[in-house]
């Protein structure tokens, strides 16, 4: 069975964690330190926070973000529910907007459109590893001072024009969830420029405590805190951190290696009509936390999914948010780009680590099945 992503942990990685285990300090403490200044250095942001998710981070940057009850917030629909579920925790709304057919990302043209009195921000996915066009969503954004905050999610090294995704909008959201870029099991990162943000998302994400639990912990009196406001759990451990700090130290080879298994996708792809291979806007590059295939047979996506896994191959889709139960309340919207990119895309098997062997496995099968 080849599966949609495999874990690539090592004996590094074990040591890290054992030893925070060992060290008596659990909590968000010096490794996290450590893994939001590798991660800042790394996108060029001048800060970074760490998070429990990239799903609690949003939840923060959009708070961070001034986005409040009653606020619009302008995002795709084809993304993983946790974008406009984010939305949803500031009590304020999503309004999904279609995406380019080809990159599979948010229409930076049809966000000015959706604007109106009520909108708070704009929401862009850089959606498998490849950014939205974060410097035209920008401009728009500009124009009508809103603010832009980004769900990185699976783009952890993907650049615009030479400039790393975490770098660009005004608040970028990573994930270290198991199918990620890099993997701490659970795990998040909110980048900004912007101290204010950044120290607000800090306190937000622990209670927003006046004084951390570490300092209390550390000083040598009695620290009575308090709190000014209704705050979050969303703080990450220093045991997830320690893996994260030693799989920023295989970044590059890991976004390396990712961009070679997309090219190399591409090459055994290319003669096969019955699929559309991933296209890369001029001046982007793709990290490939998916290859996303367009399929151009008669088959549906459900047969296609159904008789890879009889070939023992695994696969995926992305949904549609605006089609899913948990948002039938909203109003309905025409989205049709984004319609048919969850009917008709199938995600392959993607991950650090996949050999030439397995690759060559997974096309044959899409070959038979197609
Ligand atoms: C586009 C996108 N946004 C948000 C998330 C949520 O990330 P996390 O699981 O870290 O909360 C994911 C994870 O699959 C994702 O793909």
């Amino acid at each position: 069975m080849i599966p949609i992503t495999r874990l690539a942990l090592g004996e590094a990685e074990a040591a890290a964690a054992a030893s925070v285990v060992h060290s008596g300090w659990l909590m968000n403490g010096p490794r996290t330190a450590e893994f939001e200044r590798l991660v800042a250095e790394y996108v060029g942001a001048e800060h970074a926070v760490a998070v429990s998710s990239c799903t609690t981070g949003l939840h923060l940057a959009l708070l961070a973000a001034g986005v409040g009850p009653g606020d619009e917030v302008i995002c795709p629909s084809f993304s993983f529910i946790a974008t406009a579920n984010a939305i949803r925790y500031c009590g304020a709304v999503p309004v999904f907007v279609d995406i380019d057919p080809r990159t599979y990302n948010i229409d930076p043209e049809l966000v000015e459109a959706a604007i109106t009195a009520r909108t708070r921000a704009v929401l862009p996915v850089s959606q498998i590893g490849l950014p939205a066009d974060i410097p035209a969503v920008k401009a728009v954004a500009a124009r009508h001072g809103l603010q832009v905050v980004e769900d990185a999610a699976p783009s952890l090294g993907a650049t615009v024009h030479g400039r790393r995704l975490g770098s660009l909008a005004d608040l970028t959201c990573f994930s270290f969830d198991a199918r990620k870029i890099l993997t701490t099991g659970e795990g998040g990162m909110v980048t900004t420029d912007d101290a204010r943000a950044a120290e607000r998302i800090r306190l937000l994400r622990a209670h927003s405590a006046s004084v951390s639990t570490a300092d209390r912990d550390r000083a040598q009196r009695v620290v009575l805190e308090t709190y000014p406001e209704v705050g979050f759990n969303h703080k990450i451990t220093d045991i997830q951190s320690a893996i994260g700090v030693v799989q920023m130290g295989r970044v590059d080879e890991i976004v390396a290696e990712r961009e070679r298994l997309g090219r190399r996708y591409d090459e055994l792809l290319a003669g096969q009509d019955g699929v559309e291979t991933p296209y890369v806007p001029e001046g982007f590059t793709h990290v490939y936390q998916s290859y996303n295939v367009r399929l151009r047979t008669e088959r549906t996506q459900e047969e296609l999914m159904v008789a890879m896994l009889e070939l023992g191959v695994a696969t995926r889709r992305i949904f549609a948010i605006h089609t899913q139960p948990a948002y039938a309340d909203l109003p309905s919207v025409r989205l049709p780009h984004t319609d048919e990119a969850a009917a008709r895309t199938v995600l392959l098997p993607m991950f650090f680590g996949l050999t030439d062997d397995e690759q060559d496995q997974v096309v044959t099968a899409l070959e038979k099945c197609l």
